[in-house]
């Protein structure tokens, strides 16, 4: 499915002659297995359920292609959602919405300007059925309707999605009694969130336990609807890939291991670094993976208590300015936002990402580095050091 899904994000991303194509390739019903599993991902149907604990809806999701079709069948109630070849038992029979699956294709994985829904249907229920409930009774039950339109919604791509509801929602502690990080990721990733990203997180969670953790791969996958996740932990997590979530077994205090992943799977558009928070490892991990962030690419860094505490992350207080721990090697980056500002150069050694900084956002615990051209110049600067006099200030250099 993994692979089905990565095709299918790419053709998307090239238009509807591509999505076609890939469908023919990849079979129909493959295609549908792996939208129905996206579209049941995205809804949250379960909250439903939640909430008419003594009913079970079902709902026929029929996709189609060149006369052909594939349907299946969710039924949502207290046991849960589930996806199989039979509705549940019901007392109302099931909503049948049916659409052409490369217009699924683009209204899932496509820019928001290929969202269309020229070729969807929603077949109700008979009228005999339903205008007989409506007349003597009992009333349609609101999961009925409910079900039919978040699915709905999730084909339109209007359903509002915030960070700290998908933290707390998948279980990352990005959004917590302990870290209250959400609120600036949303503001730094939701001009992306359309876009085609690819996002490299080191650090699953769960750590020894290789079923646990996945919290946060799970809320990018969700916040980024066209994104691939991946995952890099030292521990083997690989139980948790999911379509679009792949998991690496590396260690980030090992530079050839995350450079082979990279040239595996980036470059990426955002990298996060929420692993072990020991400055060493963080610095290096920087180093290695900065260059295989995309132009405009963002690098964020968690936890930055790692920098200061000894005990738990081999920090340090001492300098706090000694660019071997993180939030000193941070501060450095920010003299290299300014480099052509500095009058005397000669005092500190230029920087191979001096150039290639162009943003730098501090948060209590949590830093943003944007990479991009920092190339403006400053006639002011080059003014002061090599023409003063244009100034007025001829005995500058005296
Ligand atoms: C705080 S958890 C990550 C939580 C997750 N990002 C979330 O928000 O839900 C830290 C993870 O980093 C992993 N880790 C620790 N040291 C590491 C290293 N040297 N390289 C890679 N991963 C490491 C641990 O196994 C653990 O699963």
């Amino acid at each position: 499915m993994t692979d089905t899904v990565h095709a299918l994000v790419e053709a998307a991303d090239r238009g509807h002659g591509d999505v076609a194509a890939t469908v023919e390739e990849i079979g129909l019903r493959n295609v549908a297995a792996t939208l129905v599993n996206e579209i049941i991902f995205r809804a949250h149907l379960e909250d439903l359920a939640a909430a008419e604990s003594a009913r079970v809806c079902s709902l026929v999701i029929t996709l189609t292609h060149r006369g052909q079709e594939v349907s299946a069948i969710v039924s949502v109630g207290h046991e849960g959602v589930e996806i199989g070849k039979t509705a549940r038992t019901t007392d109302i029979p099931p909503t049948r919405i049916v659409q052409d699956v490369c217009e699924t294709v683009l209204a899932l994985y496509g820019p928001c300007e290929r969202i269309t829904s020229a070729s969807r249907e929603i077949r109700w229920p008979s009228p005999h059925t339903m205008v007989s409930r409506l007349v003597n009774g009992p009333a349609v039950p609101r999961l009925f309707h409910a079900v039919v339109q978040r699915v709905v919604q999730i084909l339109e791509r209007d359903r509002p999605v915030h960070l700290t509801d998908l933290a707390v929602r998948h279980g990352t502690d990005k959004w917590s009694f302990l870290h209250q990080y959400t609120q600036h990721y949303q503001r730094h990733f939701a001009p992306l969130r359309d876009r085609r990203v690819k996002i490299c997180e080191i650090g699953v969670g769960g750590y020894g336990d290789a079923e646990a953790g996945g919290g946060s791969l799970s809320m990018w996958k969700e916040f980024f609807p066209r994104g691939l996740v991946y995952g890099v932990d030292i521990a083997d997590k690989r139980v948790l890939d999911r379509p679009r979530i792949t998991t690496i077994q590396a260690d980030q205090s090992d530079p050839e291991a995350l450079r082979s992943m990279a040239e595996k799977f980036g470059p990426f558009d955002i990298v996060i670094d929420d692993g072990s928070h020991m400055s060493p490892h963080v610095i290096s991990s920087f180093k290695t993976l900065f260059p295989y962030l995309t132009e405009n690419g963002i690098y964020a860094i968690e936890d930055l208590h790692g920098s200061y505490w000894p005990e738990l992350f081999g920090g340090s207080e001492d300098d706090l300015n000694s660019p071997d721990f993180t939030v000193g090697f941070l501060k450095q980056l920010v003299d290299g936002l300014n480099h052509e500002e500095l009058l005397e150069r000669e005092k500190r050694a230029a920087q191979s990402t001096d150039k290639l900084i162009k943003g730098i956002h501090f948060y209590h615990n949590l830093a943003f580095i944007d990479k991009g051209r920092n190339e403006e110049g400053s006639p002011l600067a080059f003014a002061l050091r090599e023409a003063p006099e244009i100034l007025g200030l001829k005995d500058y250099n005296e």
